[in-house]
């Protein structure tokens, strides 16, 4: 299949890239690297041995996007642009919903214009709230507790509503992530944000290599065995087979838009996670207990089961693979990727029009 992957230069896109070109699909990019590093994409294409043409340019664009549609005649769109963290720094509200829900509504309008009817989006496990059900499964009733959540929980409805009024050709696959952690096996791909906007593993490994002053454990007073929060952490390459398996079981999935969970079916407790990459990496991890942050549900996991009747797919690597992989990463990485502002192959940034930083946004902006 010709897939467009936007967002492939990310955390999550890159290990697809990969994974989408090892199983012999041909891949094109859209990211406007707002997040995402080109540095990520240029070690793909020594990964895989092949190039990865990139445009540079926001997805919520539609003249960009739809010269794109014109010009490369694609099979199918793998959806994974977005904002993740409603903490990253320099992200409002109004950042998350724009770019959340901007990017689908082009992407749909291009697919109708263009007759591509195969599309993978990312959403999160996020849309499930506190939830009171757990294991979370696809059908729980929905109730995200922030803009992240709520604007993946939208882009949902919207699917659901675009593929009522479709015709019968049009295929979608959602796919909740879980909490992706680890990183590829290489130590070439792994997760670029560092600092204030890190997730909680790369803050591990931070505080580990005394790059900050100790990690912080938000709140040890939830309802979990040792108080601290637990999440279902699943290692990024196994979210990235995941996402190729949603995209190739579209044409005989029961119904013609499936959700899946992709999650490793595990709760473990931010301590417990600690205690982990201690173990596996010999370190140390200096800690200290602050409040807990707004928002933050005490336990999420997911139940995978219809993941692995459908998909055939199931999270291969626990939680010890997770850190030292991710260990080995920021061994490497230290900072993340080397700083790159420009596309560094000359088929780069052809279409595009426009790079749009979200993290440059004034902080002065009223909201
Ligand atoms: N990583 C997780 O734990 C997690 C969990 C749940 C859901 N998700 C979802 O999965 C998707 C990918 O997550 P990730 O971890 O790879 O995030 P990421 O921030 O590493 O990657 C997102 C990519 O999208 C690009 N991007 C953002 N806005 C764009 C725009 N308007 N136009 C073009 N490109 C744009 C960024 O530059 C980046 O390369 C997101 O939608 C996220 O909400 C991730």
């Amino acid at each position: 299949m010709r897939v467009l992957v936007t967002g492939g230069a990310g955390y999550v896109g890159s290990h697809t890239v990969l994974r989408l070109l090892g199983a012999g699909h041909d891949v094109v990019v859209v990211d406007d690297f707002s997040r995402g590093s080109p540095a990520a994409l240029d070690r793909v294409e020594v990964l895989a041995g092949r190039p990865v043409p990139v445009h540079v340019f926001d997805g919520a664009d539609i003249d960009a996007l739809e010269r794109l549609f014109d010009a490369e005649g694609f099979d199918a769109v793998l959806h994974l642009a977005g904002i993740k963290s409603p903490s990253a720094r320099g992200v409002r509200p109004l950042d998350s919903y724009e770019t959340n829900l901007g990017t689908t509504f082009t992407l749909l309008r291009c697919m109708a214009w263009y007759g591509v009817d195969r599309l993978v989006v990312s959403s999160s496990a996020a849309v499930y709230g506190e939830g009171r059900d757990l294991p979370h499964a696809e059908d729980t009733p929905l109730a995200p507790t922030g803009p992240v959540g709520r604007s993946h929980a939208m882009n949902e409805q919207i699917l659901r509503d675009v593929v009522a009024d479709a015709g019968p050709a049009l295929r979608v696959g959602v796919v909740r992530h879980f909490s992706a952690a680890g990183a590829h096996a290489s130590g070439t791909l792994g997760p670029d944000r560092t600092g204030a906007s890190a997730s909680l593993l790369t803050a591990v490994a931070e505080a580990a290599a005394g790059l900050r002053d100790g990690l912080e454990v938000h709140g040890d007073d939830h309802p979990t065995p040792d108080g601290t929060a637990m999440r279902d952490y699943v290692h990024v390459d196994d979210l990235a087979a995941g996402h190729v398996a949603a995209l190739e079981v579209l044409d005989d999935a029961d119904q013609q838009l499936s959700t899946w969970n992709l999650g490793g079916g595990r709760p473990t407790s931010v301590l417990e996670l600690v205690r982990t990459f201690e173990t596996v990496t010999g370190r140390a991890v200096p800690y200290r207990v602050t409040g807990r942050r707004e928002g933050d549900v005490a336990v999420s996991y997911a139940d995978p089961a219809r993941a692995e009747a459908e998909l055939g797919w199931r999270a291969t690597r626990g939680l010890e693979d997770i850190c030292l992989d991710l260990w080995r990463w920021h061994q490497r990485n230290p900072t993340g990727y080397p700083a790159t502002l420009a596309p560094s192959a000359p088929w780069r940034g052809g279409v595009g029009h426009r790079l749009r930083l979200v993290s440059a946004v004034p902080s002065a902006a009223a909201w």
